[in-house]
């Protein structure tokens, strides 16, 4: 049976790219791309929901060889917070060494509304799954210390203010979904010292940590949380907005890429 490396003819990525909800369009910043469906790789999720579109793209973004998967499958569609460990396995066998997780989130702070992109420096896992439930061994005692590795933080940082964008930095609670958060919800995350709530990223996290990945994440904030000045998020105020900070996630991604070594 064909590898995902086989699938790869001859170009050999070391960096992948989850896109998020409405950040499809990233893809147009892939230069001569090889595209592979999903469905045309076992263990691949078809992905069920409106924005995302379930296609693999190999490729390079400023000069650099990439990844870049056009759509996730979410725990909360199935129930299973392991979903994407197939996927994971997958690209860490064929020699992915670092992983770029990106979603659409809303804001728990009114000075970071929407259009803003933050950049994921610790999470808080509230949905109460964890991918690794039911593995055994030693390895799945995985440390979290650092999980969103810090020199690609300080290279994202760079690479934004080349651009002269501004990229905000905070704290990522993972909600499962798929019904937003309520305002006490909203009102306890920000006690809880988080700065936006999502329904993805936080498993992928955990799993790429597991197979010794290297993780950087970046949130595009859609809408302010549930409830705060009056806020009230729906499915599509999320493409709507994530569709419009797309262009800038593209520069962003495409700086960081030409001046990675
Ligand atoms: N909550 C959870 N997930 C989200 C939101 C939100 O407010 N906006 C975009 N994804």
């Amino acid at each position: 049976m064909n590898t995902l490396k086989d699938r790869f003819l001859g170009r050999s990525p070391k960096v992948a790219i989850i896109l998020g909800s409405a950040l499809g369009s990233v893809v147009e910043a892939v230069q001569d791309p090889l595209i592979i469906p999903y469905a045309e790789l076992s263990g691949f999720p078809v992905p069920k929901i409106s924005g995302h579109a379930g296609k693999l793209y190999i490729g390079k973004i400023g000069g650099k060889e990439v990844a870049v998967l056009a759509g996730r499958a979410h725990p909360y569609e199935s129930g299973n917070a392991a979903v994407m460990r197939p996927v994971l396995d997958q690209l860490k066998a064929a020699g992915i060494e670092t992983l770029i997780v990106t979603n659409a989130a809303g804001s728990l702070k009114t000075s970071m509304g929407p259009g803003s992109i933050m950049l994921i420096t610790d999470h808080i896992n509230y949905a109460g799954m964890n991918p690794l439930i039911g593995q055994h061994g030693d390895e799945n005692f995985v440390p979290m210390t650092d999980a969103y590795e810090p020199t690609l933080r300080k290279q994202f940082l760079a690479a934004a203010k080349k651009e002269k964008m501004t990229l905000k930095q905070g704290i990522y609670v993972w909600f499962s979904g798929p019904s937003f958060e309520t305002p006490a919800e909203i009102k306890m995350a920000q006690v809880f010292g988080g700065h936006a709530v999502g329904m993805s990223t936080v498993p992928e996290t955990i799993i790429a940590r597991r197979l010794g990945l290297k993780v950087a994440g970046l949130s595009v904030i859609t809408n302010l949380g549930a409830g705060i000045k009056g806020a009230n998020p729906s499915h599509a105020e999320t493409k709507r907005e994530g569709e419009k900070a797309a262009s800038n996630m593209k520069r962003l991604l495409t700086r960081f890429f030409k001046d990675m070594k």
